[in-house]
């Protein structure tokens, strides 16, 4: 997984139709000029963030390809040379032959026959003797040609610069290819020669960036002859099938070639500019392998004055770029909620995702997803933002292709007519990349979703603290399932709420999102249009799948990485792991609520915590009662609240108006001699799974001296083995602080 997305850029991006280009190697070639003129395209005429380039605009580019389809880019250098990146051709440390490979000059859409293109053989490929992977470095091909090319307006060789040039920090700088225009997003038909302004960054700043944890909480160490070009803040950069492909400089008229296109970390993130072999220093290795050829590759001087220019800042500043989305002044006041007005339906609540996207659930526009057309009324609908003084209006309406069947994908995206600008507010809020790990414990709110009705206590802040994936997975997935791994999508959300849901209170017909915060900054972690009872929701799908999606509908929505990674003793294994099979409802004596009566179930207490809610606790010796942490100790609180406990009477009163049994009943068996055994507290947020009590004998007993456990002999015959009833982490260690955390003891003083 560490090595997940360091992506060398060569990932086949687009695969021509056959036959469109035609082996032109027999067509004459044109005289060429002793001094070969390098870098000036005629006067006339992967790539992430960028746009179409004119025709002729990069006469060097060129496409290389391999089975009939583009794998990289690269450059002319010279009539019979092309430099691109040897990760192009170097595969499991074996160097692929030359006659697998084709050079494809002249080129600028590479859809269907054109005028102009024409084809090479490779007759050598040329790699440094020490290349040994992108992340070493070396990372420089040279391509030696069957034949010379055709130069022309579109066909030109670029400058290479000497040893001794020097791209000065903050240099605009222009990268070309044909590669995917976003992480797994390849570049659309007509797949035109895509160009971006990139600026070169100072060994230092760029090794600042990169020094900070990113995706996966990855950091790299640059190597001398790396080159970072980008923007701190991503956005623009190369990607998939760009590598090898030139990133040039302007500098007195002429385009040097500064850096060969190499490798990303993701494409276009934050903090993570592409980095780029540079050329200057293999200026000796590229003579030396063209030694003889004639025209060989030009090496202009650089002027003196760029080249005694500004000197390298030495202590420059390391600054990282910050999230641009998911600030809100504070929670409840999102910056991102947009009500999308329809006529003739209630407003439907969404989420600013760019400039000029809106992220809503499609069933708010039934009728309206289901045709191919747009909607005829679209002039009439009408979005409000926070803070903009008029309504924005709607250009488009791009239903998710499985909105209609698949409540996971229940998703529509809004374009506006016009961007809005973005500043305190609006402000779109975070998206997370598929592989996000929401980390348990992290904090979290419900925002409003779709056509939710108003809110009974609108006060409340509804805070929530994320569950971990094995959790979320176990209460709602099925038994013995496998639980995925962190970093890959979950199946599920699950909050757990600071505030559990209190009768009168009602959540009927509620749709939230869940917005959770990592580093201050805030996700839309998941989606949820379905009304659950009285109940707040307990499982949201997550967005992170539709990651892909929005980004490609969008082509700018604020996917972010990852900010925390902190994964506490709290964190879940990283390997996978099972669901326990669940126990039946009703098994080993538990009755379903309401049939708890005092009579029957002489050792259930009713714990009152904080005269607020009621948790079931068993009394196990005179003065002790055991009850689940979750229960009596709020989320993220360490003081103990004020408890009462009621013996004898549990389920015979009904309970007061605002109060509602939090947690479920343990679970209880009978052995073959007709004692009631506890095996089982009921785990957070489940009445199915149960934690097994039989581990925490030791710590019980000597807390508890006269606390009675029957010999391993007098249990229930049919009892699973422990870890059956309870997650694996809890079942493995006996009275390890960590199973210790889920149960409480508490001393009866006592009263009247
Ligand atoms: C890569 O090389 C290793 C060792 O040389 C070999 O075991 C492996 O099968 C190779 N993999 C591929 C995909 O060729
Ligand atoms: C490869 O060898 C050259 C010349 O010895 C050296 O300058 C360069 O740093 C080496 N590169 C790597 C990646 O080892
Ligand atoms: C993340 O990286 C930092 C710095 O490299 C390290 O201290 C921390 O332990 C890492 N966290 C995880 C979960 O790997
Ligand atoms: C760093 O940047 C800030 C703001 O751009 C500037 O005020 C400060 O002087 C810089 N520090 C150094 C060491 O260049
Ligand atoms: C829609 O569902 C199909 C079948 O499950 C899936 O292959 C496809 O990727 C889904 N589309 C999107 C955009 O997620
Ligand atoms: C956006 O802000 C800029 C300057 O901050 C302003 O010139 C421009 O008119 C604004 N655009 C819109 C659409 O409000
Ligand atoms: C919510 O649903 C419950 C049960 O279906 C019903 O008794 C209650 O009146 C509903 N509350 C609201 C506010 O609609």
């Amino acid at each position: 997984m560490s090595q997940h997305l360091l992506l060398p850029l060569a990932i086949l991006a687009i695969s021509p139709i056959p036959g469109a280009f035609q082996d032109s190697a027999l067509s004459p070639t044109q005289e060429e000029p002793e001094h070969l003129d390098c870098g000036r395209p005629e006067p006339s005429a992967r790539i992430m963030g960028g746009s179409d380039s004119q025709p002729g605009t990069w006469p060097w580019q060129v496409s290389l390809h391999q089975g009939g389809g583009h794998i990289c880019g690269g450059s002319l250098i010279a009539p019979s040379w092309v430099l691109s990146a040897a990760h192009c051709f170097v595969t499991n440390g074996t160097l692929e032959p030359a006659a697998e490979w084709s050079v494809v000059l002249g080129v600028h859409s590479q859809d269907g026959p054109l005028d102009g293109a024409h084809v090479r053989a490779v007759a050598a490929i040329l790699v440094p003797d020490n290349y040994s992977g992108v992340e070493r470095g070396a990372d420089v091909a040279l391509l030696r040609l069957a034949s010379p090319a055709r130069l022309g307006p579109a066909v030109r060789p670029v400058c290479l610069p000497r040893a001794s040039h020097r791209f000065v920090h903050g240099t605009a700088c222009w990268a070309t290819g044909w590669g995917d225009v976003q992480e797994a997003d390849p570049l659309p038909l007509p797949w035109v020669l895509q160009e971006v302004e990139l600026r070169v960054l100072g060994e230092a700043a760029c090794q600042c960036l990169y020094s900070r944890p990113g995706p996966f909480n990855l950091t790299f160490q640059l190597l001398p002859g790396m080159l970072c070009a980008g923007y701190p803040e991503g956005r623009r950069d190369t990607c998939q099938g760009d590598s090898g492909g030139p990133l040039v400089c302007k500098e007195g008229g002429r385009w040097f070639q500064a850096g060969i296109t190499s490798f990303g970390f993701g494409c276009g993130r934050r903090n993570r500019p592409g980095v780029f072999t540079a050329v200057a220093p293999y200026e000796a290795w590229i003579r030396e392998q063209v030694l003889g050829s004639e025209p060989g590759p030009a090496f202009p001087t650089q002027s003196p004055e760029l080249q005694s220019g500004l000197p390298e800042p030495t202590d420059e500043n390391c600054t990282i770029a910050l999230p641009e989305c998911g600030k809100a002044p504070r929670p409840g006041a999102w910056p991102w909620e947009a009500q999308v007005m329809v006529p003739g339906s209630r407003p439907c609540y969404g989420a600013l995702v760019s400039e000029s996207w809106i992220l809503a659930p499609a069933s708010c526009f039934p009728g309206r997803i289901s045709s191919d057309l747009p909607p005829r009324d679209l002039d009439n609908w009408r979005v409000m933002l926070p803070s903009r003084p008029r309504a924005e209006r709607v250009a488009r309406l791009v239903p998710h292709e499985n909105a209609s069947w698949d409540d996971a994908s229940n998703l529509a995206l809004l374009q506006l007519r016009a961007p809005v600008n973005l500043s305190v507010a609006p402000r779109p809020v975070c998206l997370p990349h598929p592989e996000h790990y929401f980390l348990p414990g992290s904090r979290c709110r419900l925002a409003r979703w779709g056509h939710t009705e108003p809110v009974p206590g609108a006060g409340s802040l509804l805070e929530a603290e994320l569950l971990g994936v094995w959790w979320c997975h176990c209460l709602y997935g099925r038994q013995g399932e496998s639980v995925p791994p962190p970093g890959e999508p979950p199946l599920a959300l699950c909050p757990a709420y600071q505030e559990e849901e209190e009768a009168g209170r009602c959540w009927n017909y509620s749709h939230w999102s869940l917005l959770c915060r990592e580093e201050g900054t805030w996700f839309l972690a998941g989606i949820r249009d379905l009304p659950s009872d009285c109940l707040r929701p307990r499982a949201f799908y997550p967005l992170q799948t539709h990651g892909p999606w929005i980004s490609h509908v969008t082509r700018g929505a604020y996917l972010e990485d990852q900010l925390a990674w902190d994964w506490g003793p709290e964190g879940e294994e990283t390997e996978t792991q099972t669901c326990p099979p669940h126990t039946e409802h009703g098994a080993c004596g538990l009755r379903p609520e309401p049939a708890l009566t005092g009579g029957l179930w002489p050792w259930l207490a009713e714990v009152h915590v904080a005269g607020e809610r009621v948790c079931t606790g068993i009394l196990v010796a005179p003065g002790w009662v055991l009850a689940a942490t979750h229960c009596i100790l709020r989320l993220g609180s360490t003081t103990v609240p004020y408890i009462e406990v009621y013996l004898g009477r549990a389920g015979a009163s009904p309970l007061p108006q605002s109060h509602q049994v939090t947690s479920a009943p343990p679970l209880l068996c009978q052995t073959e001699e007709g004692s009631w055994v506890l095996v089982g507290m009921a785990i957070r947020g489940s009445r199915e799974l149960f934690a097994a009590i039989g581990p925490e004998e030791t710590w019980i007993s000597q807390t508890v001296g006269e606390a009675h456990f029957l010999p391993p002999s007098g249990f229930p015959h049919w009892l699973p083995e422990g870890g059956d009833l309870c997650p694996p982490d809890m079942a493995r260690a006996s009275g390890s602080p960590r199973a210790a955390l889920f149960l409480l003891l508490l001393t009866l003083l006592i009263q009247g």
